[in-house]
């Protein structure tokens, strides 16, 4: 049987770890971005985003000429058989989504389809709000190529759940696949390329209705982003209590088969590319329709206040921030990833210097993309050791492995005055504890 060739129009995080995954198993992918230097990046073999497994994937599957990627759409579209959206839809100022860029991919993919015969499918793979498939994404191709959907183009929406920092892996073992079809051709076809993608390995498929698979979506990234907030919230409540700790609570919890151990994990907060935007995009479309979303406010609300626990907690340890050293471990929104996207340590950073501290930063993926953010309001540097040079305060802000590593002696050692505050509770408290001056998010 021959393979679907595929084309993916936006090669951020979610399209070109898509393209490079399907292009590492033998399927023809064309990647198709406006940025010409991503383009031209990729096609040397190259990965413009730090992701675990990408470089790798994208440098074998340029090399045996599965994939390619190009600015000319028309290649694109004509040369495949399936194209996904995969464009960013970020938040507007007032929390709304931003759909310019879909409507923009959906125009250019109708104006495109003027010029093929054949049959053409078009998948939705960006994170849009329900309707947005039926009601503008169609409506846009149809007015754009003069042709109809389902007689002429196909049409689905197929929600990403990839994780960055782990997006190679989880396009390999996705959990599920959602299948949101306008017509049932279009249903069958996507679902014939995914098993043909994951041969016996395929995940459960769900068929359903566009507005269905829109909802999944924000649905999964509201109540993940729930469970975080609260555990949070409980965290708050055990630093009130000395002897609390929220790490035992969560554990307690977690054992509970109707809860679960995952995203129990308290800390500084959630940032992202995803979760802040979607609830608000997902809250805003609810309140259009007359419908309040009282847990997703709530939701939003504990993580607006969660990152600046942290420098209250510094203040605990060291008093007075002012004309302080303070040095910042970690500023990419997870680990394992270059995206500062709505990182908290943005606004932990910003904080610390409205205290008028004197703040040092180190990352082991985000320095370049955090200049771009913090210019010379901060210093950065080259090393985790180099960063706690002279410091009177430590903050773990992101949970990279290389932090975890670091002992007491490390703190102690190249410190100023070692007080340490773990924002992300990687270490061991009675182990810090004895030997340094130590806080951690909901440890009482
Ligand atoms: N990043 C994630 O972890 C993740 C996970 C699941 C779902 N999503 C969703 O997937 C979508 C894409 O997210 P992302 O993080 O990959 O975005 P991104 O910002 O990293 O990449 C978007 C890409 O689209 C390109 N682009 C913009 N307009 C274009 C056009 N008209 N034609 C072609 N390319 C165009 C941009 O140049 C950019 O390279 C969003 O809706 C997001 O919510 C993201």
């Amino acid at each position: 049987m021959v393979k679907f060739r595929i084309s993916f129009m936006g090669l951020g995080y979610v399209g070109l770890v898509s393209a490079a995954c399907f292009a590492s198993r033998g399927f023809n992918v064309i990647g198709f971005d406006v940025d010409e230097s991503k383009v031209k990046k990729i096609n040397q073999g190259l990965s413009p985003i730090f992701e675990p497994g990408l470089s790798k994937l994208i440098e074998q599957s340029v090399k045996n000429g599965y994939l390619k990627s190009t600015t000319n759409l028309v290649e694109a579209i004509v040369n495949t058989d399936i194209t996904f959206i995969t464009v960013g839809t970020p938040s507007r100022e007032d929390g709304n989504i931003d759909l310019r860029y879909v409507e923009e991919a959906a125009r250019m993919i109708g104006e495109t389809l003027q010029q093929k015969d054949e049959w053409h499918l078009v998948v939705v793979k960006s994170t849009v709000t329900p309707t947005t498939t039926e009601k503008v994404v169609k409506p846009i191709i149809e007015k754009a190529s003069g042709k109809r959907c389902c007689k002429d183009f196909g049409l689905c929406m197929n929600p990403e759940f990839l994780r960055e920092g782990s997006a190679v892996e989880d396009t390999f073992k996705a959990d599920r696949i959602i299948i949101g079809e306008v017509d049932t051709r279009s249903g069958n076809i996507l679902e014939a390329l995914y098993r043909e993608f994951y041969g016996n390995n395929i995940p459960p498929v769900i068929r359903t209705t566009p507005v269905n698979a829109e909802l999944i979506k924000y649905a999964n990234n509201a109540f993940l982003a729930m469970k975080v907030s609260f555990i949070n919230m409980i965290a708050n409540l055990c630093q009130k209590f000395p002897g609390a700790d929220v790490e035992i609570v969560a554990k307690g919890i977690g054992l509970d088969k109707r809860i679960g151990p995952l995203f129990l994990k308290a800390g500084a907060g959630w940032g992202g590319s995803c979760w802040p935007k979607d609830l608000k995009a997902l809250r805003n479309f609810a309140n259009r329709v007359n419908i309040d979303l009282p847990l997703v406010d709530a939701t939003l609300k504990v993580n607006d206040e969660q990152p600046y626990i942290l420098v209250e907690l510094a203040k605990s340890l060291i008093g007075n921030l002012a004309g302080r050293k303070i040095a910042v471990l970690g500023l990419s929104f997870k680990p394992n990833t270059d995206d500062m996207r709505e990182a908290v340590s943005i606004r932990i950073i910003k904080k610390l210097i409205d205290e008028g501290a004197y703040v040092v930063v180190y990352d082991p993926a985000a320095l370049n993309n955090a200049k771009k953010i913090f210019g010379n309001i901060v210093k950065f540097a080259s090393s985790s050791i180099d960063c706690l040079k002279d410091a009177d305060c430590a903050l773990i802000v992101t949970e990279w492995d290389e932090f975890k590593r670091l002992k007491p002696d490390d703190f102690i050692k190249y410190m100023r005055t070692p007080a340490v505050v773990d924002g992300r509770r990687i270490y061991d408290p009675v182990v810090f504890s004895s030997k340094l001056r130590f806080a951690a998010v909901g440890l009482g």
